[in-house]
């Protein structure tokens, strides 16, 4: 039987699901998130919150059980509103490989589409070969690279650019 996956902004009543998520993506996969361990504890829920009330976070479920999230942020300008930009994004590994992922993307991209958005964009762990994998088969071309993205435990990190268009409908 196949598993079927729904994905819906997520909003202040979805506080628990949205911190137990990225509490345990930035546990198990810290070069997915710019936050660290530290800082998201460190986190005050009324901060969530008004992240949450901003519309820009979302949520993939298995029937009732929340498996995934990401952000989606659009440009803030006349000049930049037609970007979007994707991240974090993260699914939990027990639904790795099914179309968990490719429905949190296709509700990101319909959500940026809706926003008025004509590409979305994102940056990827040089080193993170399953999801540049992933993006490159859902559509995304890497565009460049930024040496020393990220610092993390004593190392520079670099991270891949990566773009794709989002086809008018
Ligand atoms: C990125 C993520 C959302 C993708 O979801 P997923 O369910 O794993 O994605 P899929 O299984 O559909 O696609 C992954 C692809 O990578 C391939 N892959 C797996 N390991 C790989 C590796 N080491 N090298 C290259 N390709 C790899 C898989 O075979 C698959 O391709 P296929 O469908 O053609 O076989 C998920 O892996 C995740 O949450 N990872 C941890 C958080 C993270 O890294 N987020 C990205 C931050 S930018």
């Amino acid at each position: 039987m196949t598993t079927s996956y729904t994905a819906r902004l997520l909003t202040p009543e979805d506080l628990d699901i949205w911190r137990r998520l990225r509490r345990e993506g930035v546990t198990r996969f810290p070069n997915a998130f710019l936050l660290d361990q530290e800082e998201v504890a460190n986190t005050p829920e009324e901060r969530d919150r008004s992240v949450l009330a901003a519309k820009v976070l979302f949520g993939v479920f298995c029937e009732d059980k929340a498996v995934g999230i990401a952000g989606l942020r659009m440009g803030f300008f006349n000049q930049n509103k037609h970007r979007a930009h994707m991240g974090p994004f993260y699914v939990d590994p027990d639904h790795w490989g099914m179309a968990a992922a490719q429905t949190l993307l296709d509700t990101l991209i319909q959500t940026a589409q809706d926003r008025g958005a004509t590409q979305i964009e994102l940056e990827v762990d040089a080193e993170n070969p399953r999801a540049i994998a992933f993006y490159k088969k859902v559509g995304f071309q890497q565009i460049g690279r930024m040496p020393n993205a990220m610092h993390r435990e004593g190392a520079f990190h670099d991270d891949l650019l990566m773009v794709r268009p989002i086809e008018a409908t």
